[in-house]
């Protein structure tokens, strides 16, 4: 069923839950996804229940509950309106800055190799996409629709990752920050309240967590990832979200051991664990670890992307749920935006098809493996007082700093040489208390060498390890 509020029109889902709650959890959601924005005035509830079917009662606590929620705001004798900075909603759009060109020294962690995105095979793919893609599916937006495209992606995902092969589990997406957002939509809506992050980890994802109102709650990080016996300490957590393939920042994989208890933990809780496919493309050391969705995908939520093994301006990925939730997720009023377009879908799955793919990814790895070596040699040369730790994978380095040297004084030192850093600081979730027990990132960067030229590895090093020194000269100056 839909209503009309202001201009949008949402839809009402059937389902659990009484009437009264889903109108409200409906309006949340599309004040929290700016749909329904500041100030939109309300229509009045005679209006709304006489539309929705409902008893007048229904719609004046729906919006009385939005009212306590800080969601909306009601004046005598005017209309309910949506209140300024309610809670959850994204803030007003900021002139955007001009686009920075990439830093000469580009050690950004979390940017794959731009020169090397296959022009012309993904040019190749997406004309027979456009040629070849049945007109029907011209009509819409991909979440479920290409049927052959989840088949081809979920057959490569089992090949590759051993994921569970069934494609009726899988939902094309724009990427891992727009998976972790409807799936957050649909775990508020199960009644989950908080959310376990691994500390540290990138903001990107659990910002998104936040946002649709679960909270995030910091698990620390150690030599085998994710330290599982933590998580039972937790009350009212029965999810978690982890980076079992290689932990984005602190470069380790999730021991077998450790896989082991997180899913009996997951079990014993009755709860999920969401696992971020990140870098999974990526060893150089033998053959990545299975995903935990293949070892049990009742309890499992798989996210993937696009953004490093091709590019993030592709906006593409993939989640793969538990079949109750597939249904959950159907029951949404998701935004059209948000799902990729089948032409983009079928244009993967000609990719693979043809195998240029996973020629592509072998190339990439063999490249990327080359420059991490490079990197590390030419660090060892430049700055021997510094150390990298972190498994031969992915496309980052956590580089502790010698003691004393702050880190933050280092980025911006860099930025006047040309050099784009990031402090490790930057992904904890809590101030990294005393001597830092994590195998890294402790106090230090987090490099990051997937679009760092490979002519400008040496030279990086070497103006690193000047940055560097002349911080320590001035400190002794001091
Ligand atoms: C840990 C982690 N997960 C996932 C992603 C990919 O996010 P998206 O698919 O939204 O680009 C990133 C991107 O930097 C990341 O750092």
């Amino acid at each position: 069923m839909s209503i009309t509020v202001g201009p949008v029109e949402l839809i009402l889902p059937t389902g659990p839950g009484s009437l009264t709650l889903r109108l409200s959890t409906t309006l949340r959601e599309a004040i929290q996804s700016g749909r329904l924005p500041a100030g939109t005035a309300l229509p009045p509830s005679r209006v709304l229940a006489a539309e929705a079917g409902c008893s007048r009662w229904v719609v004046t606590e729906a919006y009385g509950q939005l009212g306590a929620e800080g969601y909306l705001v009601a004046t005598t004798g005017s209309a309910t309106r949506v209140r300024a900075a309610a809670p959850g909603t994204a803030p007003p759009p900021s002139p955007q800055p001009p686009p920075q060109p990439r830093p000469r020294y580009d050690l950004t962690p979390g940017v794959p190799d731009l020169a090397a995105f296959p022009r012309a095979r993904w040019a190749e793919a997406y004309r027979q996409a456009v040629l070849e893609l049945p007109t029907d599916l011209l009509a819409g937006r991909a979440l479920v629709a290409t049927t052959a495209a989840r088949t081809t992606l979920t057959g490569f995902l089992h090949r590759t990752r051993q994921v569970q092969e069934d494609p009726t589990q899988l939902s094309l997406t724009t990427g891992s920050a727009a998976a972790i957002g409807w799936l957050t939509a649909v775990l508020v809506r199960l009644g989950h309240t908080r959310v376990a992050v691994e500390d540290p980890s990138w903001p990107g994802l659990r910002a998104v967590a936040r946002r649709g109102g679960l909270e995030p709650v910091p698990v620390r990080v150690d030599a085998h990832g994710l330290v599982v016996e933590d998580l039972h300490r937790l009350r009212d957590v029965r999810l978690v979200l982890v980076t079992p393939a290689h932990q984005f920042p602190a470069g380790v994989a999730l021991s077998a051991g450790r896989r082991l208890e997180l899913l009996e933990w997951a079990r014993s809780v009755d709860g999920l664990v969401i696992e971020d496919d990140y870098d999974a493309d990526f060893r150089y050391d033998g053959r990545p670890v299975a995903s935990l969705q293949g070892m049990d995908p009742d309890r499992v939520v798989l996210l993937g992307s696009l953004s490093k093994a091709l590019s993030p301006a592709i906006e593409m990925g993939w989640l793969i749920m538990p079949q109750p939730l597939i249904m959950d997720l159907l029951g949404l009023d998701l935004d059209r935006i948000i799902s990729p377009s089948p032409l983009t879908a079928e244009a993967l799955a000609v990719m693979i098809d043809r195998g240029w793919y996973e020629r592509h990814l072998r190339a990439q790895r063999l490249r990327y493996r080359r420059r991490r070596e490079h990197l590390i040699a030419a660090l060892a040369e430049h700055l021997p007082q510094a150390s990298v730790s972190g498994l031969a994978a992915g496309l980052h380095l956590p580089l502790r700093l010698p003691d004393g040297v702050d880190a933050g004084a280092v980025v911006r030192a860099g930025a006047r040489r040309g050099l784009g850093l990031v402090s490790a600081d930057r992904y904890r979730m809590r101030p990294a208390a005393g001597p830092v027990q994590t195998p890294g990132p402790g106090p230090g960067l987090v490099l990051g060498f997937g679009n760092l030229r490979d002519r400008r590895v040496g030279e990086a090093a070497e103006r690193l390890a000047h940055v560097v020194s002349n911080l320590i000269h001035s400190n002794l100056g001091d």
